[in-house]
């Protein structure tokens, strides 16, 4: 009787989560079929080797991941789901659809899920991983502001660019003549510089490229980076525990992220001995002052803490590096390929700015080719291809599909840059798409590189300035070719965080 009535009990609690399943996924967007247990993405489990052996194509360049995905919209419309084990996630596509979400439906999408290996690094705390809600809303509004105040006036960082730039160009000239036409690696130039600006956001210090303490902190970024993203311990995402294991690469893991705790609360620590109320230096020093202005409020339950301020620096240290380098690579990369466009990009500055002058924001408004060149090769190369994964935070109907709360979203920011609905022959390189007849710049709204909605980028003014600065002061200075005899490298990109170019070099040709 037992043994019947546990089969009883068994089946039909198998029945009722059956039931239970097929409601909460009942009406979902359509998809290709998962596998059993381990969803659409069991063959990334078998590895690479058996695949090729089985006639799949194995490519690790994220660009082609990024085209599958896109092309399976041609399949199963502009919405679809995929599973990743028994998790739902909904990929979004092409313009109309993720206007329509990210900023139609703001509430139900802005929401991030909780990867586990991210969730134990970050606490969910920070901006970048933050659940949406209030405490999210406040730190991003605070830094947000602070961010704009480091664009102009006093603490604008501007200067700290044109610094980078100087230590660059000296540099590229010294490297080019080593590399006597093999060409010179832009990369770690670029790295330091942009590094070098976020240093001076948040720690309110440049470092000497060589400096110790900057090459400690960049490698022990880097490193954790390569870790999360590129090693076995993206398996912690599957099975947590695998964090503590005391061996491997998860004890490395463990070990870096403890290192570079302990590099970012030293200078927290200073910062606050050292705090004048009066002239505060960087963020770090706003963000204390107004830590103290809540206490003296009398808020017992501000989420303003140092421990928080740590998560926040790591996050625009992430956030604000590799994206900037890349896209200034990927403009760079563009000029090599396309002569032609760099000689009118040259001509517009040398007209505007002249030949000895410093290119600043103030000539912005009125180097239009320039700036739709940036805009063209950000169109066609998305350094953050499928944004930062949303999640929806209520159960909705969209688009005449249900989609239940907790549904991963992946905006598929690439997709949108290749619509054909909203893009002539997208494909093609062409900046003059972002210029009237007149040769006005055009604003497009269907130019979403940094995203859309409430997650929007909250770096993006720096990140363009950023991007303009270093393009127009490079391109004024230098020709870059590519070395006599080499193949042009490939124009399909790396993935690892973001969208990186293949590694390529350049000879520089000093202009003047
Ligand atoms: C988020 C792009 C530079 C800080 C994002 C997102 C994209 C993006 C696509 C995700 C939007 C979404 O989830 O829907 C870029 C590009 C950059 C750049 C292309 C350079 C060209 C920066 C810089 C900083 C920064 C310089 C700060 C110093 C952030 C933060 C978030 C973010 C904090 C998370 C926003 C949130 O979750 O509320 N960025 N970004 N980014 N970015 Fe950037």
């Amino acid at each position: 009787v037992n043994v019947a009535s546990l089969l009883v009990f068994l089946t039909s609690y198998c029945l009722l989560h059956l039931y239970r399943k097929r409601q909460k996924f009942a009406n979902i967007p359509p998809g290709p079929k998962p596998w059993p247990v381990v969803g659409n993405f069991g063959h990334f489990l078998i590895p690479p080797f058996v695949r090729r052996r089985l006639g799949q194509q194995v490519d690790n360049t994220g660009k082609s991941a990024v085209c599958v995905l896109t092309e399976q919209a041609k399949v199963y419309g502009n919405v679809y789901s995929l599973f990743v084990g028994s998790h739902l996630m909904v990929v979004l596509n092409g313009y109309e659809v993720l206007r329509d979400a990210l900023s139609n439906h703001p509430e139900v999408f802005s929401d991030r899920p909780d990867v586990p290996a991210i969730t134990l690094m970050t606490k969910r705390k920070g901006i970048v991983f933050a659940p949406y809600g209030p405490v999210w809303r406040k730190q991003r509004k605070f830094c947000h502001t602070t961010l704009r105040n480091f664009g102009f006036g006093k603490l604008s960082l501007e200067p700290c660019v044109l610094q980078g730039l100087a230590v660059i160009k000296t540099e590229l000239l010294r490297l080019n003549e080593e590399a006597g036409g093999d060409g010179v690696d832009l990369a770690p130039l670029i790295t330091n510089a942009v590094s070098n600006v976020i240093c001076s956001l948040t720690l309110g210090q440049r470092f000497h490229h060589e400096d110790r303490e900057f090459r400690t902190l960049l490698n022990l970024m880097g490193r954790g980076l390569e870790i999360c993203v590129n090693s076995p311990a993206v398996l912690i995402n599957i099975f947590p525990l695998l964090y503590y294991l005391p061996f491997g690469i998860f004890k490395e893991l463990r070990q870096v992220e403890r290192d570079i705790t302990v590099f970012l609360k030293n200078i927290i620590t200073r910062h606050r001995e050292t705090l004048d109320p009066e002239n505060p230096r960087d963020l770090i020093d706003m963000y204390l002052l107004e830590m103290l202005a809540q206490q003296a409020a009398g808020e017992k339950d501000s989420s303003f803490t140092e421990d928080y301020l740590f998560y926040i620096i790591g996050d625009l240290f992430i956030a604000g590096t590799d994206t900037t380098t890349n896209s200034v690579l990927w403009v760079l990369f563009y000029m090599v390929l396309y002569p032609d466009i760099q000689d009118k990009v040259q001509a517009e500055i040398d007209k505007v700015v002249g030949k000895h002058q410093v290119p600043s924001m103030t000539h912005k408004g009125s180097l239009p080719f320039t700036e739709a060149t940036i805009m063209e090769v950000q169109r066609l190369t998305v350094v953050v291809p499928l944004a930062i994964p949303h999640m929806t935070s209520e159960t909705s109907k969209f688009r005449g599909y249900s989609i239940p709360k907790g549904t991963v979203i992946i905006p598929n920011l690439w997709s949108v840059h290749r619509d054909p609905t909203v893009w002539d022959d997208p494909d093609s390189f062409n900046p003059s798409r972002f210029l009237d007849s007149e040769g006005k710049l055009l604003r497009k709204e269907c130019f979403m590189p940094f995203g859309i909605g409430r997650r929007v980028c909250m770096g993006e003014q720096l990140a363009k300035m950023e991007l303009f600065l270093m393009v127009t002061s490079l391109l004024q200075a230098f020709t870059f070719r590519l070395p006599e005899g080499l193949p042009p490298p490939p124009l399909q990109g790396r993935f690892g965080l973001t969208l990186a170019p293949c590694h390529f070099t350049v000879c520089v040709n000093p202009r003047s």
